[in-house]
This record gives structure tokens, C-alpha cells and sequence, in this order.
């Protein structure tokens, strides 16, 4: 069994040798949203990984990809659902932020200021930063949001795991 220890917790989430760090995660606090469905295509999973990077499998061509197009991109930068664990421990931790995958998402929250950052799904750039009123016209020119996680979607069907 490997360990894997999600930001300041003490307490590791025990998961078998080349198992997903999202496995390992999905049951925990960390809270993963998993968008494209652990295809490799979003930014929900995006963990940085505090320690023990070299005990996790390669990046692939699509996890590079993808990483890319994420804001807050750092050198240890991770797609939970691509990164396998291979030997040892790791330690991740999370962009700050909540993301959602529908503009509608935010209907119940008109008039109220975001307690925390709105994150896009696909590329976390910020859709409503912390603190600010979330207005029906903000929720408006949210629009393009919905059809990119719809072809995100499209595209995650057509691919393997
Ligand atoms: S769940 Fe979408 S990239 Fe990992």
C-alpha cells in the first residue's frame, strides 16, 4: 500500500501501488470534482504535488496538454486522474477555489458574495472572484461556459481511460 496526504491533514489515505492519486483522493476531503470524467481534459483534478513527485508515474502527452491550458500552473502541477502512484508517499494539495460545470450552478447564489473563487472546469481561470456579488448578468456571460464543458464532454466519451 502506498500513502498518499492531502494538504495539512495527518491522517494518510492508504491506496495500492499504481492506483490513481485520484482514487485515492475522491474519497477524501479533497472533494474532486472530475469534470471529464478522469479522461484527462479538465482542470478539476489539478493538484500540486507537495513531495514525493518523483513516486508518481510520467506526465502523458494528454495530461501535458492539458496542464497547460490551466491557469495557476506550477512546475509541480499534477491531473490526479492521470498520475499513478508507484512507490513511496506523496503529498498534494489543491488550487483554491470551488469549480462548477454549469452556469446554473450559480442561479441559487444571486445576490450573495462568493465565498470563495468560481473556477472554470476546463482551464481554472477565475469566473467570479472571492467576495464579489454573483449577479444574473454575471451568470449571463457565463453562457460560453456551458458549451465548453458540453464539448469537453463529447470529446472524453470518444477517449480511452
Ligand atoms: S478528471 Fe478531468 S482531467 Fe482529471
Amino acid at each position: 500500500m502506498r500513502q498518499v496526504y492531502f494538504e495539512t491533514s495527518q491522517d494518510p489515505i492508504e491506496v495500492e501501488t499504481n492506483r490513481r492519486l485520484l482514487d485515492a483522493l475522491k474519497d477524501s476531503s479533497a472533494d474532486l470534482l472530475m469534470a471529464c470524467g478522469g479522461k484527462g481534459l479538465c482542470a478539476t483534478c489539478h493538484v500540486y504535488v507537495d513531495h514525493g513527485a518523483e513516486n508518481l508515474s510520467k506526465i502523458t502527452p494528454r495530461e501535458q496538454t492539458t496542464l497547460r491550458m490551466i491557469t495557476g500552473l506550477r512546475p509541480n502541477s499534477r491531473l490526479a486522474c492521470q498520475a499513478k502512484i508507484r512507490r513511496g508517499h506523496v503529498e498534494v494539495s489543491k488550487p483554491g477555489g470551488r469549480y462548477i460545470t454549469s452556469s446554473s450552478q450559480l442561479d441559487q447564489l444571486v445576490g450573495r458574495r462568493a465565498q470563495q473563487r468560481i473556477l472554470h472546469p476546463i482551464d481554472g481561470t477565475v469566473l467570479v472572484e472571492r467576495g464579489k456579488i454573483i449577479t444574473r448578468s454575471r451568470i449571463r456571460r457565463l453562457a460560453q461556459l456551458d458549451i465548453d464543458v458540453a464539448t469537453m464532454r463529447r470529446r472524453s466519451m470518444s477517449l480511452p481511460r
